[in-house]
């Protein structure tokens, strides 16, 4: 099965070019090195506001996408609202991703507790909240992804 993928990158700072988005770019070379018959079917960036987030997942999964990876905003700084948008949208929760994406990345570094992220459900959209850094997103999606071809086709 060719899996599509929606990426989007939350980031104030890459949204107003005051930083180069190196996160989605590496979200889109981890999910073809994986996946190679994937498609990466739109890139976006939005800032840190709930409902640019809100508005990009809605099109995202009006889209059928099978899942979305977002990047950013899952921290406890007062900007960070991924999570807090992500639940607005989503109809069941997919808590063995964070889960796992959590107890895996404790082996790396103890910050992986400060990371708020949400994974879940809407219609046939798998959406998964991944950390900011580079390093971080590619690693959490790398704890999930083998998971995913089954997920999705459970679910479509
Ligand atoms: N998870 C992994 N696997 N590797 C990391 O380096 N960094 C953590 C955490 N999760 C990290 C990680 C850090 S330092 C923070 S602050 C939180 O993710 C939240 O990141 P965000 O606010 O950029 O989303």
């Amino acid at each position: 099965m060719a899996l599509t993928f929606g990426i989007l990158t939350v980031s104030d700072r890459c949204f107003k070019g005051e930083s180069k988005d190196t996160s989605g770019p590496r979200l889109e070379q981890e999910i073809l090195n994986k996946f190679p018959m994937a498609k990466i079917a739109e890139k976006h960036i939005v800032p840190d506001e709930v409902e640019e987030i809100k508005e990009c997942l809605k099109r995202f999964v009006f889209q059928s996408y099978n899942v979305i990876l977002t990047t950013g905003g899952t921290g406890f700084s007062q900007r960070d609202v991924t999570p807090e948008a992500t639940k607005q949208i989503i109809e069941r929760e997919a808590n063995g991703l964070s889960h796992v994406m959590t107890s895996k990345s404790l082996e790396k570094t103890q910050y992986a507790m400060l990371s708020r992220a949400v994974c879940g459900i809407k219609n046939t959209t798998i959406i998964i909240n991944l950390p900011g850094s580079e390093k971080a997103a590619a690693e959490c999606f790398g704890f999930i992804s083998e998971s995913l071809p089954h997920a999705v086709s459970v679910l479509t």
